[in-house]
């Protein structure tokens, strides 16, 4: 008798218990929508939470930087493309268009406010193009070009480790 009781209460409560459940649940799902939307788009704004130190630049400068690193990826695939078929002509040319020489001359308006260290990494990359351009032409050898070509990625990875852009519109 007194355990039918308790069956019969456990059971209310049971039912009620979960019809509570269910709605907490449906709102907490709700909330966390309305969460995840109306954060999503903030999240892609915000900088990113890494290590990297950050170099404030103009939207313009940034694009100007941005557009070289493209050119230096460019090169390297060429280089190794080139390379790999032996055709060392083509790995000179394709070094030094990334060389000193060919530097934007617009970036030497800016480069003396962007940090010491980055600026010498990137002196560095143009530099050992120069001399990967002039070491193929003495050497002629595709050993080299790779071995180079691998020294000289380190700045890439680097700099990269080390630093990001920050467009700051008040720049
Ligand atoms: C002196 C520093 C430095 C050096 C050296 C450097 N980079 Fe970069 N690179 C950067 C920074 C800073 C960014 C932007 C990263 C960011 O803001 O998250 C970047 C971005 C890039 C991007 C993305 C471009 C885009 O349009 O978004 C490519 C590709 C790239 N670098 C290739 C290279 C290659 C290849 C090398 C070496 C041959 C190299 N970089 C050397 C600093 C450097």
């Amino acid at each position: 008798m007194g355990k039918a009781r308790n069956t019969a209460t456990a059971d209310g409560i049971d039912m009620s218990q979960c019809k509570i459940c269910w709605a907490i649940a449906a709102v907490l799902g709700l909330i966390s929508i309305v969460l995840v939307t109306q954060r999503m788009p903030d999240s892609t704004l915000e900088p990113s939470q890494d290590a990297r130190a950050v170099v404030s630049v103009t939207p313009e400068e940034r694009e100007m930087i941005l557009e070289e690193m493209r050119s230096l990826l460019e090169a390297v695939q060429t280089i190794i493309v080139a390379n790999n078929a032996g055709d060392l002509n083509t790995v000179a040319v394709a070094a030094r268009i990334v060389g000193r020489e060919n530097m934007n001359p617009r970036a030497a308006e800016f480069v003396a406010k962007l940090p010491l260290d980055f600026r010498k990494l990137g002196m560095k990359t143009h530099v050992q193009f120069d001399t990967l351009a002039l070491d193929t032409e003495k050497f002629e050898s595709t050993e080299h070009v790779f071995q180079q070509l691998g020294e000289l990625t380190g700045n890439c990875v680097a700099c990269h480790r080390s630093y990001r852009l920050a467009t700051n519109e008040a720049n």
